[in-house]
């Protein structure tokens, strides 16, 4: 292995040098940790291979590896950890798509509210409690179908997504339909992966959030619905305590429902807290 180290010495690029120095060390700790054999390099190798071919623009089956080894939550904890107060952050995932379309406050996110709407409101606020008007809040989730529109040519592309402005009280709020669990895409070596280890693909119903304002970190996270039973067994690791959120159940006969509700509905509402970027050093 020292060889193999100093063969990095001259790598102009100090970060880049210690980078691969230590994924040289901890490969070969790990290769002779295990004795692995030739067939199960080769079967990695194979398997890797894989991966590389069916990742398209539209399908990155490399961060859904990292996803489900639980290495994109790592980096995540490591550079999102818990104490600053702000609103915790999680996994992106593979369904976001840019340039969602914008929409007023109270506005439905897709044309059919279905039989299990949801009302969402809340709040954008820094860490001192005062809100934050004109925070862009950017949600995208799934149809009752388990799909999300980018995975779904029988959805149109702005289904159940939407960009919206907080208001004078960093207030913001939108009709949607309930999200449900769902199975990440399990179809290729990711999925043999799952299977082959006795895992399974799920992830528990979730609407996803970025949120940002001028001058503040912004962040990536989802609402987890409360009831879901993939909530301990989230398959890329994705869950924090602190976004899981009970969906609190109306019904007609006891509450006066909202414009364009019929039936029963749900409501939840969630404060958002963001947290002041670093003032840029003196350069
Ligand atoms: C998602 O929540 O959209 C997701 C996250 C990670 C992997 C697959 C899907
Ligand atoms: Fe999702």
């Amino acid at each position: 292995m020292r060889q193999v180290l100093a063969s990095f010495d001259n790598c102009p690029d100090p970060r880049l040098r210690e980078l691969v120095a230590a994924l040289v060390r901890h490969l070969h700790e790990f290769a002779v940790e295990e004795s692995v054999t030739e067939a199960e390099w080769l079967a990695a190798i194979r398997f890797l291979t894989d991966v590389g071919h069916i990742t398209t623009d539209r399908r990155q089956e490399f961060i859904l590896l990292s996803d489900t080894l639980g290495l994109s939550m790592l980096v995540d904890l490591i550079h999102h950890g818990s104490g600053s107060g702000a609103t915790e952050s999680t996994v992106l995932g593979p369904f976001y798509v840019e340039g969602s379309p914008w929409r007023s406050n109270g506005d439905a996110i897709t044309d059919d509210l279905g039989a299990q709407p949801l009302l969402v409101s809340g709040h954008v606020r820094d860490t001192a409690g005062l809100p934050l008007p004109g925070a862009t809040v950017d949600v995208w989730q799934n149809a009752t179908n388990r799909l999300y529109a980018v995975q779904d040519g029988a959805q149109t592309p702005e289904n159940l997504r939407g960009r919206f402005r907080t208001d004078a009280d960093g207030a913001f709020a939108f009709r949607t339909v309930r999200p449900v669990d769902y199975p990440i895409p399990d179809d290729g070596p990711v999925g043999r992966m799952l299977h082959a280890t006795g895992r399974h693909p799920w992830r528990p119903a979730h609407i996803h959030f970025i949120i940002s304002a001028e001058g503040y970190v912004p962040v990536t996270t989802h609402v987890f619905d409360s009831e879901s039973p993939y909530l301990d067994s989230d398959a890329v690791f994705g869950v924090k305590q602190s976004l899981v959120r009970k969906l609190v159940a109306h019904d007609p006969a006891a509450d006066s429902a909202p414009a364009g509700i019929q039936g029963s509905w749900h409501t939840v509402d969630i404060d958002i807290v963001l947290q002041l970027e670093a003032p840029a050093l003196p350069s």
